[in-house]
């Protein structure tokens, strides 16, 4: 076992003592500084599975999900920890600090956690800065999203100018527009707005590719609370305009399954264990009504590596986790590696 999955453990209990917010910002600084040292080997990952998806090649299907490294800070050293991809935001065009704390609780009865950071993030120009000088060969995707004070009339602008600034440093691309902290985002979904913002994106996706010389895959983000008729109109938008993938979910809003908590009634996304059946109910729906050509990234309430293999077999090309890793810690990448290679030999 790996130094950093043998210490988790023993940490859990001082870093679930603190703030969760003040805990996320030590272990990622304690990460930092293991990686430094060259602690970071995950010399417990299986030989990895090597997936191609997106026309990238992607060491193995696990991801970390946005959110967890919004400012692309730690990127090389997620890497180091078996990650076959980071994605990084959600960025906005200028900086912003996000909502007021406290803005981030643990439910550990339910594996579950509550925010409703604000999209706090550095703006995606420092974040593309230190994505230049990243030296690992993960794949990295960029969240792009808008400013809390941009009208969702003038959003087009946010995310044009987020996918310029992010497109020469970035594997991928993706929209986030399933962000509950937000006020309005998530009205983005509507069919006539996405239809809009994706065309507008998709004609400088073509622009950029012919700029660069690299055609960067432009994905979409969306939540697990839309009713199947939604999810019908989204899935008609991203075929009719090519999309070039789907990240299912974001967290919900939707509080059934921690009905009762002391802490159900703080406003924010739920993330976790209460999200993860219905995030693959969203995936299997997807999986179903999109071309073939467009793959699906399941992320919601993975704690194990079985709940990985759930979501690949609900349709999901790829995978991607964030708060597991808080519950379970870096052995949850090894468990996922291994499930995936098993269910896949
Ligand atoms: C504290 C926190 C912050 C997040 N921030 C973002 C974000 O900035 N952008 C985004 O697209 N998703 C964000 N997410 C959502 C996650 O990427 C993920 O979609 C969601 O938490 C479900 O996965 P999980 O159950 O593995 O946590 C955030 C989640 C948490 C818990």
């Amino acid at each position: 076992m790996s130094l950093v999955s043998a210490l988790y453990p023993a940490l859990k209990p001082w870093l679930f003592k603190l703030d969760a917010e003040r805990a996320h910002e030590w272990t990622t600084r304690l990460m930092r500084f293991s990686h430094s040292l060259g602690l970071l080997k995950p010399d417990e990952l299986p030989v990895s599975t090597p997936v191609e998806c997106l026309g990238l090649k992607f060491p193995n299907a696990l991801g970390l999900a946005a959110g967890m490294d919004k400012s692309a800070s730690a990127v090389d050293a997620w890497a180091a920890l078996g990650f076959g991809f980071v994605e990084v935001g959600t960025l906005t065009p200028r900086p912003q600090p996000g909502n007021p704390k406290p803005r981030l609780f643990r439910l550990p009865e339910h594996q579950a956690l509550i925010n409703r950071m604000g999209f706090n993030n550095p703006g995606i120009h420092s974040a593309v800065e230190r994505l230049k000088r990243r030296r690992t060969s993960a794949v990295v995707g960029v969240n792009i999203g808008k400013n809390f004070d941009t009208p969702n009339e003038k959003a087009v602008d946010d995310y044009l100018y987020c996918l310029k600034a992010a497109y020469p440093v970035a594997d991928y691309i993706a929209v986030n527009i399933s962000s509950p902290n937000t006020k309005g985002l998530r009205d983005l979904q509507a069919e006539e707005s996405i239809r809009q913002l994706l065309d507008s994106l998709k004609t400088e996706q073509s622009a950029q590719e012919k700029a660069h010389g690299r055609k960067v895959p432009v994905l979409v983000k969306i939540a697990p609370d839309l009713e199947g008729q939604q999810i019908e109109a989204l899935a008609r938008v991203f075929n009719e305009l090519a999309v070039d993938g789907v990240i299912a979910t974001n967290t919900t809003i939707s509080r059934e399954a921690v009905a009762g908590h002391p802490l159900a009634a703080e406003a924010g996304g739920l993330s976790g264990a209460p999200v993860r059946e219905r995030s693959t109910q969203v995936i299997q729906a997807f999986r179903t009504l999109l071309a073939p050509a467009i793959p699906v990234v399941g992320v919601g309430g993975i704690l194990s590596g079985g709940d990985a293999v759930e979501k690949l077999r609900a349709g999901a090309s790829l995978v991607q986790v964030y708060s597991g890793l808080v519950y379970r810690g870096p052995g949850l990448i090894a468990d996922v590696l291994h499930a995936v290679r098993k269910a896949s030999s």
